[in-house]
């Protein structure tokens, strides 16, 4: 599973791409629009070293992304969680389980939370867990997470429903055609951002619940109710000047 990203899709492809130019740009977004090889990566569901579910802790335990995740808000990169951030738990829960063997040597424990000592009286160092990457972009694709959240996209519409996963797969192409595609209609995800992280956030129940002026005249008039989902997304869309750029620079720096 280690090259399941091989190394020649890194540079060669975008070097191509330069060198054509702009003359050559339209047809290169073309193949690469179709050529991309989408089947290989969906469903792609390494196993991991703990068998961390996703659907006990968010689905069951309710349970916010960014407990873990906590740089996606603020940082162009997500991160995976350390082992102090499970230990705040599993030092109380399910302490002595099985499949938490390799959280306590990472923590450096034995199975009653002791620590470990060489014998010399010398604490020993915990082993890292080593999670397999599941979501990868190619080198010469410049990501923001950020960007994204804080303009009204939800994990949801990027990974699937995370917190139903009883192991992470690859839900989505991450393809540049896939990228374009909301680029180009970004109005279909676009939510207010306080539900970002609502994984139950339905925008008919939302309107149901909130009324919704558009005050500007943007969408369906001045001082009318926004009713249907759709132009709730388009009018989010005008209200805030959201307008994803599609030019080769925005992605490829
Ligand atoms: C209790 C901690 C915790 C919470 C809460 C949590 N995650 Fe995770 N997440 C992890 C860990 C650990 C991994 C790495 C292991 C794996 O892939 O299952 C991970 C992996 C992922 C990955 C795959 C990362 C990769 O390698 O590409 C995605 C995507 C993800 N989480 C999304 C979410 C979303 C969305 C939520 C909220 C719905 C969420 N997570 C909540 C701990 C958490
Ligand atoms: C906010 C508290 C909390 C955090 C943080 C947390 N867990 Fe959990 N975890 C739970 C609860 C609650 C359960 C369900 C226990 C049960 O079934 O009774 C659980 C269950 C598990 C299980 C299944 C244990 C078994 O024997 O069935 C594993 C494995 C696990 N967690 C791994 C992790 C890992 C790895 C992390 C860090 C990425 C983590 N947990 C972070 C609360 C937490
Ligand atoms: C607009 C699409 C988009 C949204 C929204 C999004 N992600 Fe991602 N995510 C990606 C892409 C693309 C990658 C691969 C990025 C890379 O390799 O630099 C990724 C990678 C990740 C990774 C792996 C990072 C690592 O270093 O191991 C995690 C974890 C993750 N996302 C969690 C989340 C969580 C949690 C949310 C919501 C709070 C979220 N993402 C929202 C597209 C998205
Ligand atoms: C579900 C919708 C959606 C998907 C999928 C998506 N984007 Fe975006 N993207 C947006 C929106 C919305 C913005 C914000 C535009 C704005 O601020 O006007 C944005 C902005 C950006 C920006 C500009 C960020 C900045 O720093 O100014 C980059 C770069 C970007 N996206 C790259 C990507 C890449 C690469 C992918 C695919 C891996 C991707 N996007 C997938 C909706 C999406
Ligand atoms: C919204 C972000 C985005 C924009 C805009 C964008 N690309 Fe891409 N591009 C990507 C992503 C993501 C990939 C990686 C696709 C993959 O890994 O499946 C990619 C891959 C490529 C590749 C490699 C082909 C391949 O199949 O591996 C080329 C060549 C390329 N882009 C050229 C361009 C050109 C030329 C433009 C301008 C017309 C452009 N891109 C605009 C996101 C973008």
């Amino acid at each position: 599973m280690a090259n399941f990203f091989p190394r020649w899709t890194n540079l060669l492809p975008l070097k191509v791409a330069v060198c054509l130019g702009a003359l050559g740009a339209g047809v290169v977004a073309g193949i690469t629009y179709y050529g991309t090889p989408k089947a290989q990566r969906v469903g792609y569901q390494p196993t991991q070293p703990i068998h961390f579910d996703h659907s006990i802790h968010v689905g069951q335990n309710g349970m916010d992304c960014r407990y873990c995740h906590s740089f996606v808000e603020h940082s162009g990169h997500a991160n995976v969680p350390t082992a102090n951030t499970c230990w705040n738990c599993h030092e109380h829960v399910k302490k002595g389980s099985p499949k938490l063997a390799g959280l306590r040597s990472a923590m450096a424990v034995d199975d009653n939370h002791v620590p470990l000592e060489d014998g010399a009286g010398n604490f020993l160092e915990g082993e890292p867990i080593e999670w397999v990457r599941v979501h990868k972009a190619p080198d010469y694709v410049y990501f923001n997470h950020s960007a994204h959240l804080n303009r009204g996209i939800s994990c949801i519409s990027c990974h699937g429903d995370v917190q139903n996963m009883e192991k992470v797969y690859h839900a989505e192409s991450h393809s540049m055609g896939w990228c374009l595609d909301c680029h180009r209609a970004p109005e279909k995800h676009l939510r207010p951002l306080e539900e970002v992280y609502n994984l139950d956030y339905d925008p008919t129940e939302y309107l149901k619940e909130n009324t919704v002026i558009d005050t500007e005249g943007l969408i369906v008039g001045k001082g009318e109710q926004i009713k249907e989902p759709e132009q709730f997304g388009k009018f989010l869309r005008a209200h805030w000047g959201v307008q994803p750029k599609e030019s080769c620079a925005t992605c490829h720096r």
